[in-house]
């Protein structure tokens, strides 16, 4: 299963919900997971230096004959069980192209993989056109990480990018519910994520893949399955 994660607003908690589901599908995978990171926060979130080597931006800029053997190459530890494609540093140049999604999806895609790991990709806030938004509307289940909040989903409404369903990161006092994000974008909410402090403590200390939240890893568990 390869997993996409986005948002249509930063700080949505895309990147929380996508390293935090990576790591709950390493747990229930006999060869771990992989965690593939379009959007560069990553590393950060699992409490890790920032990466010095080539990562999928340096992948994506060598061109179309650099195979799916390359990108093996190009994974590092990201926590036990889970294997993490960095970003690469720089501009994002050659994943603002999205024939650069269409051959990732086909490397990254278990079937391609020996071990048929499943993957999870953060596409962070995919632009359009880009290598992420060919991604996320392209994977096996492309998941739309939202708060229920009306900015949010009104862009939601609007994007080119249809997910096949919706990861709810819940907080008090917000006027909308599961039902109205349902009933407005047409699919279903998968999972409801409540914000805590637990999660928000943990994710400040770089503590995530180490002491995951229980309620974080229960909300999200068979999401992938
Ligand atoms: N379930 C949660 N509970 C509390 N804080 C959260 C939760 N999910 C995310 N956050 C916090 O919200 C902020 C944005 O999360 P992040 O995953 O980086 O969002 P995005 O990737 O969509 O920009 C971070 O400071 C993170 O710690
Ligand atoms: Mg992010």
């Amino acid at each position: 299963m390869l997993v996409a994660c986005w948002s249509v607003k930063g700080g949505s908690g895309t990147t929380v919900v996508a390293t935090a589901l990576a790591l709950v599908a390493a747990r229930h995978s006999l060869g771990g997971a992989l965690l593939a990171d379009l959007a560069g926060d990553v590393p950060a979130v699992l409490g890790l230096p920032e990466p010095a080597g080539p990562g999928l931006l340096q992948w994506a800029a060598a061109g179309s004959e650099v195979g799916s053997e390359a990108l093996n190459r190009l994974e590092q530890p990201g926590a036990p069980r889970l294997a993490l494609l960095a970003r690469g540093r720089g501009e994002a140049g050659a994943l603002d192209a999205c024939d650069v999604g269409e051959r990732l999806l086909a490397a990254l895609s278990p079937t391609a993989d020996a071990s048929g790991r499943p993957v999870v990709v953060d596409c962070g806030v995919p632009a359009e056109g880009s290598a992420a938004a060919a991604v996320a509307s392209g994977a096996s289940l492309s998941l739309l990480v939202i708060r229920p909040c009306y900015l949010a989903l009104r862009r939601a409404v609007a994007s080119r990018v249809r997910p096949s369903a919706v990861i709810l990161v819940d907080e008090p006092g917000r006027a909308l519910d599961r039902r109205d994000v349902e009933d407005a974008l047409g699919v279903p909410v998968r999972a409801v994520v409540r914000t805590s402090d637990t999660v928000a403590r943990a994710v400040d200390a770089g503590i995530l893949a180490a002491r995951m939240p229980r309620d974080l890893a229960r909300a999200l568990a068979g999401v992938t399955e």
